[in-house]
């Protein structure tokens, strides 16, 4: 999957992963992964909770990235033959609320651009 995210043709969705590393970009998600699909919790062993709203504040994840970022990970799954299909729909409708949420995430970022958080903190918030 992130092989395919940082390949992709279109330059404006392979822009989004720019600044990351592919090695650490696999890393993460396969311990995340892992960890949301009820293996041992990888993930959180070495970086604490996902927080997957306050990670994703640097990127622009919008309705068009979401739909982008779920293409691949449908052709991901469309790879594999040993995962049966009512897996595929659990998970595929597992990234599909996910990606909204976090498009969600992301308008109400634009909205509050330039009022101070209460708290006063610009560390990622637990969500
Ligand atoms: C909707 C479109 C999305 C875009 C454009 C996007 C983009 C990105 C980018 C650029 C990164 C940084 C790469 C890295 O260093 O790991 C990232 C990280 C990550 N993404 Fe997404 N993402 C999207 C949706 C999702 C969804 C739906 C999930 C979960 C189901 C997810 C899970 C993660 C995780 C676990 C990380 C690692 C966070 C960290 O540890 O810093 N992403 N994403």
């Amino acid at each position: 999957m992130e092989i395919r995210v940082y390949d992709d043709e279109e330059e404006w969705f392979r822009s989004i992963f720019a600044n990351s590393r592919k090695e650490d970009a696999i890393q993460n998600q396969y311990e995340f992964f892992v960890q949301r699909m009820g293996g041992p919790p990888l993930y959180s062993q070495r970086k604490g909770h996902p927080a997957l709203i306050g990670r994703h504040r640097p990127f622009p994840v919008t309705h068009q990235a979401a739909e982008r970022w779920l293409y691949h990970m449908q052709q991901a799954l469309d790879c594999i033959a040993d995962i049966d299909a009512d897996s595929k729909i659990k998970m595929n409708n597992f990234f599909r609320h996910t990606a909204f949420f976090l498009v969600a995430g992301n308008e109400l970022k634009n909205q509050n651009q330039g009022i101070a958080c209460k708290h006063g903190t610009s560390k990622p918030t637990a969500v």
